[in-house]
């Protein structure tokens, strides 16, 4: 009985290998293999195609090789009582926070004005923007939202978080951030956003969040900074509010395709700011010790500890 890895388009040789160091008579296939159905348990992966769960009669547990889950739920042949769990690795949390106080620096600090100033070998002063000017707001409040909250709070710039409901910040109970809630909360946000900065995990309902209704609500000359999915944004959306400079710009780490084609025109537009999404990576030895353990717990009847609730898909 064994774990089949199918990290694809992540090499699964870092995963097998976190995986033998912690279980080393545990045997691991890949996607080279041809493991017997009846042997595999786990399925560790990144996305799933139609047709490979039904593969596996004795699968116990799909779990995630990274934070987000959306490429798993989305199969439609995903048996209604599969567990599926996911593991965010603090690490990762906290290499995403920061590459998005680099990316939300780069827009308070006004530094695409000054690198084209200095294409023109131009030494021109402006005033530092005021903090009031500088706010951050924060679609999400998960794992990834509040190390980026732990981050940006010392920065002393104002911060203002964004969920569904209410979750506690830990860490953070004693700090100065303004929550929205809800529906009815999310113009407030939004209206008060110089940085958007979306983490939110990529649902039914969060899909196409990111239209041009909604960031034409960001204040005149903001920032939107994307480390959640692409599919959150309506690209051509965002491309008809840079281009009328409504926004400012866009640091944008994940796309609606990956890998983003080469004649993709946010590769080349001037206030893009776009990196192959690399934001953050959960480290193999922790996602394969969450996997591990999901296993063992499957075994022993019990639930797994990084659960998703796949209905409301994270
Ligand atoms: C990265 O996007 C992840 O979901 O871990």
């Amino acid at each position: 009985m064994a774990i089949l890895v199918l990290s694809h388009p992540l090499p699964s040789a870092p995963f097998v290998a976190a995986l033998q160091a912690l279980a080393p008579d545990l045997p691991v296939w890949t996607e080279a293999d041809t493991p017997p159905p009846d042997a595999v348990e786990v399925l560790l992966a990144w996305r799933l195609t139609a047709g490979v769960v039904p593969r596996y009669p004795k699968l116990r547990v799909v779990c995630s090789t990274g934070a987000g889950v959306d490429k798993l739920l989305a199969v439609p042949d995903l048996p209604a009582g599969l567990p599926v769990t996911r593991v965010v690795d603090p690490q990762q949390a906290r290499t995403i926070a920061q590459y998005v106080v680099a990316q939300t620096l780069h827009a308070t600090r006004d530094f695409a004005r000054y690198e084209a100033q200095q294409a023109r070998a131009e030494w021109r002063r402006h005033p530092v923007r005021p903090a009031a000017q500088c706010r951050v707001g924060l679609l999400g409040q998960g794992e990834v939202a509040q190390a980026i909250a732990r981050a940006i709070v010392p920065l002393g710039l104002p911060l203002a978080l964004w969920g569904r409901h209410l979750r506690p910040l830990p860490g953070l109970e004693h700090a100065d951030v303004t929550r929205y809630t809800g529906e009815a909360g999310l113009p407030a946000l939004l209206a008060s956003s110089d940085v958007l900065v979306n983490t939110l995990p990529l649902t039914e309902a969060t899909r196409g969040l990111l239209d041009r209704a909604r960031l034409a609500q960001l204040p005149a000359g903001a920032w939107l900074v994307n480390v959640g999915r692409g599919e959150h944004l309506v690209e051509d959306d965002l491309r008809g509010l840079l281009d009328s400079g409504h926004l400012a710009g866009a640091a944008l780490d994940v796309f609606a395709r990956e890998p983003l084609p080469r004649d993709h025109w946010l590769w080349g537009h001037p206030s893009v700011r776009a990196t192959p999404h690399i934001a953050g990576e959960a480290r193999f030895e922790v996602v394969a010790a969450a996997c591990l353990d999901a296993l063992q717990r499957c075994r022993a009847g019990q639930a797994p500890q990084w659960l998703v609730n796949r209905n409301a898909g994270y």
